[in-house]
Formats: structure tokens, C-alpha cells, sequence
């Protein structure tokens, strides 16, 4: 049964419908990682990985959520702009509910396993002679004309569906360490979750389940050539200026006009949390750094490990914090990202020998 009370829907109470069309998204794994809590030196370090998820990324939780309302209302083509991520979610959860789907990518910036997905799911691809957010205003307008149903993060149910990544998080942090982390990172493109996590402890507060001193600091991390929200933080601009010049190889992250920053600002600032700016050689860094405790990542899930390095070696972060990174994506999204950042394989050959030989260095 496409429609089950299953994966997010374990937290219907804190969603807008009991059921959606689920592929089992959510209940992601929380890794500990000792080495690495020792390598950034804090108390207690865990990563949310969310590359688990069905489609590879956490745009699952959003889309279970915000494709069963498109079906309650009958709509006959779902959209979407995207670095990759939200195109290949859309596109499965499309194709689960029977629908027909329409991405617009820009051209020759999205990550080839997220192009392979939303193909074999049987979307209609437009790559678009412009980046993200060139695409996020033609989609809009597409919608606006009632040509599409929008399933961008400026749709209000996926952000419910994202909740969820909170939800879980205080609920495995509470049964392993009797607390609340004190930080989440995340890295930050549209700011969708930023804004999501944000609307879920605030529920929790306003329903007396978290205390509101409790609640974690949201941190956001953006590559430096693509980082109008952590402009936006220290300058203390009360709205993001958009950029119009983005590029990092972090491509899903790559967006200069994060279109959730009125929902995401209010929540970096209220929490105490802090917004910061990494090179691509940290993320790739950090990618390595994951990599070697066994966690895969694509690069901007890296972004948000490479944030907490800088923040810890500038002082913002103490030792004697708790910290989750959230890990946004799985490193098989952009495999020819992995294989940069990994070893080269080497040609050996056709015999024992001659493999023995080349392994002692002999050849
Ligand atoms: N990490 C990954 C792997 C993403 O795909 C995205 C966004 C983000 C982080 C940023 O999340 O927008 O909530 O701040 N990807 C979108 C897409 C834009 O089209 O797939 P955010």
C-alpha cells in the first residue's frame, strides 16, 4: 500500500494528515563517531545521516507529506526546481502515487546520480540555461499560471514532513544520553530545514515537551561562494541579499536566493545558534573525514562538519558542547564528486605475481 502509517508517519500527530504516500522514509540512523568527536574536540558528537533515506536524501520526509496532499487535491502534474535532491524525491513519490512529474534543473549543475534517479523514475527533465534559483522563478511562475503543483520547500507541507529530522533526534538523543544536544548543524541552500527544525521545537516548547533554554542552536553552515544567509547573520541584515554569482562544488547547496531565509533567520538568531562559511577544500576535507569513519556523504552534507571545525577553532563552538551534524544527502548522489576526493585505482596485471609484485612497491 502506497498510502501506510508508516516512516514519518510514526509522528502523524505532529503532521498535517495521519497517512501519505510513503516509501518508508525517516528513522535514519544517529551515528556516533568517537574519533571524530575527538578529532573537533566537543563531548559528545553524533551523525544524523540522512542519506538513509529511501531516495538518498532527506527530501523524502517533505515529499511523503507534500505529494499525498497534491493527490488529495487532485492535481494533475507535480514540480519542482532543484540542485538534484528534491527532483529525484519528487520524482519517486511522484511515480509511487501514480502522477506525472516535471524537474527543472539547471543545466549541467546537478549531480549525476540525482539526474539518474529522476530519469528512471520517469520525470520530464528540463535543464534550464540558468542556475537554481533561475529555475525556482520559472517554476513558480509555472505554478502561479496552474500549470503545476509546486513542490519546492516553499510549499509549506514538505517543511512539515522535515520536521520529522528534529523530532527523531531529540527522541534518539534523550534515550542514549538523558539530554538534548546542545547544537544542530546543518548546511543551508534554500534554508528549508533550517526553518523546519526551527517550527518543530517551537511546537515542542509551545506543547511543554521541551523546555525553551533546551532547545538546540541551529547552525548553519553554506560554502563560501555561495553564502548570502551567513552574510545576512553578520551583517545583522534583517533580510538575505540575493546573490546572483554562486559556485562550489557543494552543487546542492549551490543557491543565491534562499527562499525560506524569513523562516530561517528568526530561528539561527532565536536559538543562539550561528551561520558560518566554509571552503570547498574543508568540505571536501570533511567529506574524507566521514568517509574514514565509514559515513558517505556527498559534499554539501559534508559542509556540515567542516562548519563545526571552523566554529570550534574560532571559539563559537566549547568543548563541552553535545552536537549533532546533520548529513543531508548519500555519496552515491555525486559519485563523480567521491571519486575526486578518493583514492586513484591503480592497473595491475592478469596475474598473482604480478598483483604481489605491485602490492611490495616491486613494479
Ligand atoms: N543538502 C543537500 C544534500 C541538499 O540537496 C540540499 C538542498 C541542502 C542540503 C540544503 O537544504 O534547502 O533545506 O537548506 N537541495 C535542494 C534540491 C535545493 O533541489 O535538492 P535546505
Amino acid at each position: 500500500d502506497a498510502f501506510a502509517g508508516e516512516g514519518v508517519w510514526r509522528y502523524a500527530d505532529a503532521l498535517p494528515l495521519d497517512r501519505g504516500v510513503t516509501i518508508q522514509e525517516g528513522g535514519t540512523p544517529l551515528y556516533r563517531v568517537p574519533e571524530l568527536r575527538d578529532d573537533v574536540g566537543v563531548e559528545t558528537l553524533r551523525i544524523k545521516h540522512e542519506g538513509m533515506n529511501p531516495t538518498g536524501s532527506f527530501k523524502d520526509r517533505g515529499m511523503t507529506v507534500g505529494v499525498a496532499v497534491a493527490h488529495e487535491l487532485g492535481v494533475e502534474r507535480l514540480a519542482c526546481a532543484s540542485t538534484g535532491n528534491t527532483s529525484a524525491a519528487l520524482s519517486a513519490y511522484g511515480s509511487r502515487a501514480g502522477m506525472e512529474t516535471l524537474v527543472l534543473l539547471p543545466a549541467g549543475k546537478v549531480a549525476a546520480g540525482k539526474v539518474a534517479q529522476a530519469s528512471l523514475h520517469g520525470a520530464r527533465i528540463l535543464e534550464v540555461d540558468g542556475n537554481f534559483d533561475a529555475c525556482l522563478d520559472l517554476v513558480q511562475e509555472l505554478a502561479a499560471r496552474g500549470e503545476a503543483y509546486l513542490l519546492n520547500s516553499l510549499n509549506p507541507f514538505r517543511l512539515e514532513g522535515q520536521k520529522t529530522i528534529g523530532l527523531e533526534i531529540l527522541e534518539r538523543f534523550r534515550a542514549d544520553h538523558d539530554t538534548v544536544p546542545d547544537r544542530i548543524v546543518l548546511p543551508v541552500g534554500n534554508a528549508g530545514n533550517t526553518a523546519a527544525l526551527y517550527k518543530a521545537f517551537r511546537e515542542l516548547v509551545q506543547a511543554g515537551d521541551l523546555a525553551v533554554d533546551d532547545v538546540p542552536k541551529l547552525t548553519g553552515v553554506q560554502a563560501a561562494g555561495a553564502a548570502p544567509m551567513v552574510e545576512a547573520i553578520e551583517t545583522g541584515a534583517g533580510a538575505v541579499r540575493r546573490w546572483d554569482d554562486v559556485e562550489t562544488r557543494a552543487t546542492a547547496i549551490r543557491i543565491g536566493n534562499p527562499v525560506n531565509a524569513p523562516k530561517a533567520l528568526p530561528g539561527i538568531r532565536e536559538t543562539g545558534g550561528a551561520a558560518v562559511a566554509v571552503s570547498d577544500a574543508a568540505i571536501t576535507d570533511a567529506q574524507r573525514a566521514l568517509a574514514g569513519a565509514g559515513i558517505g556523504v556527498e559534499p554539501a552534507s559534508a559542509a556540515s562538519l567542516a562548519g563545526l571545525r571552523k566554529l570550534r577553532e574560532d571559539g563559537v563552538v566549547g568543548s563541552e558542547e553535545d552536537v549533532v551534524c546533520l548529513t543531508t544527502g548519500h555519496l552515491l548522489k555525486d559519485p563523480d564528486a567521491a571519486a575526486a576526493a578518493g583514492t586513484e585505482s591503480e592497473l595491475v596485471p592478469d596475474d598473482l605475481d604480478g598483483v604481489l609484485a605491485h602490492l611490495d612497491g616491486r613494479t
